[in-house]
C-alpha cells in the first residue's frame, strides 16, 4: 500500500469533526446543495435496493458521517457497520440509534477507509458515498474496498465530476484550474507527495483535506486492476449556474433546473459527462 500521509487524514478527521452539524444537517435544508444530497441519497438506495434484489445483505457504510446512510439501510433490514475517521461523526451516529432498539447494526468503527481490520470478503456490498475525493491514493482505497467485498458482492461509490456543465460555462473555473495545476507542479517537481498524478483540480491546501474532481474515466483501469467491473453509472445535478463563480439563478430555479436536465439525463445518456457527480457502481468479480 502507498503511504497514505497522516497529515491528509488528520486534515480529513478534523475538517469533519469541526464541520458535523453541517453535514448532519446537509440533507434536511431547501438550498441547492440539499437537494442535489437528497437526490444523491435516494440514488445510491434505489441502487442499493436493486442490486440487493430482496436479500438482506451484510453491508460496510464506508466514511459514513453521522450515518444518514446507515440509518436508511438499517431501516430496509441490512446488517450495517459505519467506518469513519472522525471519532465525533462516529458518536452522533451511535447518538442517534440509541432508542432505536436496532437489531442489525453492526456498529462503529474508528479508522482509515483505505486500511480496515476487516477479514477478506467480509462484505456483501460497500457503499462509499461523498469519499474518494478526499484521498490522496485512490488505489489504496480501491484495493481496500475489493478485499473486504465478497465474490460477487457489489460497491457503490460517488465521484465529483470536474467537466460538470456549470464549470465548462463559467471562465472563473478555467482561471481556477490553470492556478491549481501550477500550485500542484511547483511542489511535485521539488519531490512532494501530493498524490496520484491523476487527480487533476485538487487543491493543495495548509488546513483543508485534499478535495479533488474527476474524469468520468479516471479510475477506469484502477478498477479493473483491483478485481472490480463497472455494472453502471448515473449521472445527476446540474448547477446552480454561475458567472465568475457567482451564482446568477435562485436556489429554487437552479433545482428546477437541474430536475430538468436530469430528466434528459435518463433518455440521452451521454448527458451525465457532464453532470456534477457520479453514481458508480461495482461488482467483485
Ligand atoms: C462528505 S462526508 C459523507 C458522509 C456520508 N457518507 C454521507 O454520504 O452522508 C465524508 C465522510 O468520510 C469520512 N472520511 C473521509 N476520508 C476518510 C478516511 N480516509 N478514512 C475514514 N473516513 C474518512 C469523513 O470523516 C466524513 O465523515
Amino acid at each position: 500500500m502507498s503511504e497514505q500521509p497522516k497529515d491528509n487524514q488528520a486534515k480529513i478527521s478534523n475538517h469533519f469533526s469541526n464541520t458535523i452539524e453541517y453535514w448532519h444537517n446537509l440533507y434536511e435544508d431547501s438550498t441547492y446543495l440539499s437537494q442535489h444530497m437528497a437526490n444523491r441519497k435516494k440514488i445510491v438506495l434505489d441502487l442499493v435496493r436493486k442490486y440487493a434484489a430482496g436479500n438482506t445483505l451484510k453491508i460496510l457504510d464506508m466514511g459514513c458521517g453521522t450515518g444518514i446512510l446507515t440509518r436508511s439501510l438499517l431501516d430496509e433490514n441490512h446488517y450495517v457497520a459505519s467506518l469513519d475517521c472522525s471519532k465525533q461523526m462516529l458518536e452522533k451516529l451511535e447518538e442517534s440509534l440509541k432508542d432505536s432498539n436496532c437489531k442489525t447494526f453492526l456498529g462503529t468503527v474508528l479508522g482509515n477507509v483505505a486500511d480496515t481490520s476487516f477479514s477478506a470478503e467480509y462484505f456483501d456490498a460497500i457503499i462509499c458515498i461523498g469519499v474518494f475525493q478526499y484521498q490522496l491514493h485512490d488505489d489504496d482505497l480501491l484495493r481496500e474496498i475489493s478485499r473486504i467485498l465478497r465474490k460477487g458482492g457489489f460497491g457503490v461509490f460517488t465521484l465529483p465530476n470536474l467537466l460538470r456543465l456549470n464549470y465548462l460555462l463559467d471562465p472563473f473555473y478555467y482561471f481556477r484550474f490553470f492556478i491549481r495545476t501550477i500550485k500542484r507542479t511547483l511542489p511535485k517537481a521539488m519531490g512532494k507527495d501530493i498524490g496520484t498524478p491523476n487527480a487533476l483540480s485538487g487543491e493543495v491546501s495548509e488546513t483543508l483535506p485534499y478535495d479533488k474532481k474527476y474524469f468520468m474515466w479516471q479510475l477506469n483501469k484502477s478498477i479493473e486492476m483491483h478485481g472490480l467491473r463497472i455494472k453502471k453509472i448515473v449521472g445527476f445535478g446540474y448547477g446552480p449556474f454561475t458567472f465568475w463563480s457567482k451564482q446568477i439563478v435562485s436556489d429554487k430555479k437552479s433545482v428546477a433546473i437541474s430536475n430538468a436536465l436530469d430528466r434528459a439525463t435518463k433518455r440521452w445518456s451521454f448527458m451525465k459527462y457532464f453532470s456534477n457527480r457520479w453514481v458508480f457502481v461495482v461488482e467483485k468479480t
